[in-house]
């Protein structure tokens, strides 16, 4: 058996008087598309910043297929193979679609970040290649054309799938998705359930955070779901949405809304 993409324990994250994250374990198997649901303020963006190297966990082990990986630093993290999207959007807001996704690239290239921003003569040698690869990926979610659109000037729903792109271009072995669909309209959302419908065909794992219930129970092969910082549930679709802990924990968040039907 191959090991799980992501395979963590133990994790726990405390803001003072706050347990935000208690004893938190998940694995995701490879190629899956793997929900993390939970009322507000369960904890579900903390786990990411804290798997992200964003937030210094209390405790945890963390391994990323199989090896044991360290949360010290962010672009360790990225190095590692973990990429991640923000709920509320990250982008370089004056500079192109194609260059927001070019900067994602410099996880895997020589020159680096650094290399980029000073325009050394080793990163123009790889400059053409980066931007192909980033033009690529900004047709692949759908946006191709706004290229060289400034970041800023992109609908909500476009900014969103730019940062599914940036994401794609450190070629991640895991990519995780904070709300992905928030503010997007029903159009948006189909299209947003084939690109990730996508991602998995072609042989990516994803950490889906996301409210959207018909999108979570249609595109998820497993759920976890998150209350007050401890994981009370983990199965498929239909295991969770008719678990009593999960309705309660939805129902005592005056949630009703949005409790799986
Ligand atoms: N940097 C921080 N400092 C202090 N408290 C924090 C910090 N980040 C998060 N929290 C608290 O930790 C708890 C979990 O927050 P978190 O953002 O992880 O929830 P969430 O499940 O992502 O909620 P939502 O669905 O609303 O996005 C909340 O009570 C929040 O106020
Ligand atoms: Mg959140």
């Amino acid at each position: 058996m191959t090991a799980p993409v992501l395979n963590v324990s133990g994790v726990s994250k405390r803001f003072g008087g706050l347990q935000a994250l208690s004893d938190v374990a998940l694995r995701i198997e490879r190629g899956q598309v793997h929900g993390l649901i939970g009322p507000n303020g369960a904890g579900k963006t903390t786990f990411f910043n804290v798997i992200t190297g964003l937030y210094t966990p209390d405790s945890g082990c963390f391994e990323l297929a199989g090896k044991p990986y360290s949360t010290a630093a962010v672009h360790r993290v990225a190095k590692a193979g973990i990429a991640r999207t923000f709920q509320n959007i990250r982008l370089f807001s004056d500079m192109t679609a194609l260059e927001n996704v070019m900067v994602g690239r410099h996880v895997r290239t020589r020159s680096g970040l650094l290399g980029a921003i000073f325009r050394t003569p080793g990163f123009r040698a790889e400059e053409r290649a980066i931007a192909e690869r980033a033009q690529a990926l900004l047709d692949y979610v759908g946006i191709g054309t706004y290229a060289d659109h400034k970041a800023r000037t992109l609908s909500y729903g476009d900014q969103r799938r730019l940062e599914i792109a940036r994401a794609l271009a450190t070629d991640p072995q895991l990519i995780a998705l904070d709300e992905p669909a928030a503010g997007m309209n029903a159009t948006e959302k189909v299209q947003l359930r084939a690109l990730i419908d996508q991602i998995r065909r072609d042989g990516r794992t994803v950490l889906l955070i996301e409210h959207d219930v018909k999108l979570v129970m249609g595109l998820c092969d497993r759920v976890t779901v998150l209350d007050h910082g401890k994981p009370i549930a983990e199965g498929t679709p239909s295991e969770v949405q008719t678990n009593p802990l999960v309705i309660e924990a939805y129902l005592g968040h005056g949630a009703a809304a949005q409790v799986p039907a």
